[in-house]
């Protein structure tokens, strides 16, 4: 049987979803680095939560998580993942009507978390803290988000499903295995409840929840929005098909076991840990295959780095990725962890993959998507994009340089001991010694956050149709 397509007439795609989702994930990218910058200003100022209790850094850090990994993130993943599925399936979406539900049940949770989490209600799980009624929300919204998916990849017009799908496809499988199963709690008020877990085992399913929100969330989809936004803004097909189904089981499949990489040290049976930090060893192979098939697309079209800032964004954020699942393996090996756990070093490798990778990344590919699905020759000025990419490149490395030198520094001075035994020095020292680098990530962060603003200037005259400015038009 052909699935080809056979009709000349051109497909009613379902564009207002992906519009909506597109404009939120600038939006929301905003709120959640400014909280970013702000709770980065308090650890060097703590006088900044101004004795309220709705304004610690407590309750503000997992706004910022929530708010840059699920409404930044997250409206970006839906955007790209609904407008690929429609174009590389060659199909109008699956239910358009539960399409719009998505939209409006996710900024929903978005809001919940917003006006919940500063009143300090929380699950305590981390990238999980949202109370149960909303983790009920948030699980009806992703059987959702998969019944339009899914529905879209089945009613096909095409033969196969482009790579890109897979991708989303896993992403949108898994986080909802590991919400549903994470979140388990007995409620004892509406804002209230108990993990189902308890111990050690609580501790095992919250970084098996953790570290596959990474590699699911923040790695598998991004990679599906890599794997279509590339060869659409070069040109050019993916470097190597087989390489990408490849890396992609690879990948699905070695994620699984990594998890007990965050508990190094700790209770957990210690055989469990070396198996978690065996498998992170491995995981360099396939996210490494990812990223070289990405880059390697640009193969015979280099010059265009030089021409096209888009192609800059994406490529920097492939290569932020290479570097982020180079140093994950080599932080995942106990002698090593036991130098940078608990550190800055920590705080350094997630903003490697945040602002690097899924920042970068998403950035490039709603630059693509916006003139796109707005109909709009292209974005309104390239010269904006360009300013933008310096300042968000500049941001990440002048915030992870800051975080590897205050890392380092805290995890020397606090296993320094005396010759008797005692310690060198005490935790307030390592502390003074840190505050000039957290300095230093604030200015980072905060010129990554003036990259959005100009953004999102851009993105308002894009979507007003104002006439482009300057002569320099994109091949
Ligand atoms: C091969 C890939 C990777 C491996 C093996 C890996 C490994 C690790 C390790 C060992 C830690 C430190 C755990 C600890 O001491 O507490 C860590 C933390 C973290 N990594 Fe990675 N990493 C990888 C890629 C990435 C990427 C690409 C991102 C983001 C896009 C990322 C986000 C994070 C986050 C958010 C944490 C902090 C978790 C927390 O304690 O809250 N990782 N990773
Ligand atoms: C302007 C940009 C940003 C700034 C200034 C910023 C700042 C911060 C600060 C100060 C923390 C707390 C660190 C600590 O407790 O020591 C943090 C944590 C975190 N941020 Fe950001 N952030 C930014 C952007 C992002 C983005 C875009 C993402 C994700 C896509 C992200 C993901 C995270 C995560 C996952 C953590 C928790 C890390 C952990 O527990 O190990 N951040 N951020």
């Amino acid at each position: 049987m052909s699935h080809s397509h056979t009709s000349n007439a051109p497909i009613a795609y379902e564009m207002g979803v992906v519009r909506q989702f597109a404009i939120m994930t600038v939006i929301w990218g905003i709120v959640g680095m400014a909280v970013g910058v702000f709770i980065a200003a308090q650890l060097v100022w703590p006088a900044l939560n101004f004795d309220t209790p709705w304004l610690t850094y407590s309750r503000l850090r997992p706004l910022h998580t929530n708010a840059v990994i699920f409404a930044f993130g997250g409206c970006a993943l839906f955007a790209s993942s609904y407008y690929i599925a429609q174009r590389t399936c060659q199909t109008k979406l699956f239910m358009p009507a539960l399409a719009k539900f998505t939209f409006w049940g996710w900024q929903l949770v978005i809001l919940l978390a917003v006006a919940s989490l500063p009143l300090g209600l929380t699950s305590t799980k981390e990238y999980a803290e949202l109370e149960w009624p909303i983790d009920l929300l948030i699980a009806v919204i992703w059987v959702a988000y998969g019944t339009v998916f899914f529905g879209t990849l089945a009613k096909r017009t095409t033969s196969h499903i482009y790579v890109a799908n897979w991708f989303f496809g896993a992403f949108i499988i898994t986080i909802g295995v590991l919400h549903i199963i994470n979140s388990m709690a007995v409620p004892v008020s509406l804002t209230k409840s108990y993990s189902m877990y308890s111990g050690a085992t609580d501790a095992m399913i919250q970084w098996w929840y953790g570290h596959n929100a990474v590699g699911f969330f923040l790695t598998a989809a991004f990679l599906g929005m890599m794997y279509y936004f590339i060869p659409v803004q070069v040109g050019r097909p993916v470097y190597s098909y087989r390489l990408s189904v490849v890396h992609f089981w690879a990948l699905i499949s070695v994620y699984m076991w990594a998890g007990g990489h965050h508990l190094h040290y700790t209770a957990l049976p210690d055989w469990t840990q070396s198996l978690a930090m065996a498998f992170s060893l491995v995981l360099f192979a396939p996210s490494w295959g990812g990223m070289i098939n990405g880059i390697m697309s640009l193969s015979g079209a280099w010059d265009r780095l030089r021409t096209d800032p888009i192609i800059r964004f994406l490529v920097v954020a492939l290569s932020f990725y290479g570097m982020s699942t180079f140093e994950g393996p080599m932080m995942s090996i106990k002698t090593v962890n036991a130098l940078s756990h608990y550190t800055d070093w920590t705080i350094g490798h997630v903003h490697s993959g945040a602002l690097g990778w899924v920042g970068m990344i998403t950035i490039g590919s709603m630059y693509v998507l916006i003139p796109r699905i707005f109909e709009r020759e292209r974005m309104y000025s390239i010269s904006l994009i360009n300013l933008h990419f310096w300042l968000a490149t500049l941001g990440v490395v002048i915030y992870i340089a800051s975080l590897w030198i205050s890392g380092i520094t805290q995890g020397l001075m606090w296993r320094a001991v005396n010759e008797d035994g005692s310690l060198t020095y005490s935790f307030v020292e390592a502390v003074v010694a840190s505050h000039p680098y957290w300095f230093g990530r604030f200015i980072g962060g905060a010129l990554y956050l003036t990259g959005m603003l100009v953004m999102a200037y851009n993105v308002a005259m894009t979507v007003m149709n104002k006439k482009p400015v300057g002569a320099d038009k994109l091949g």
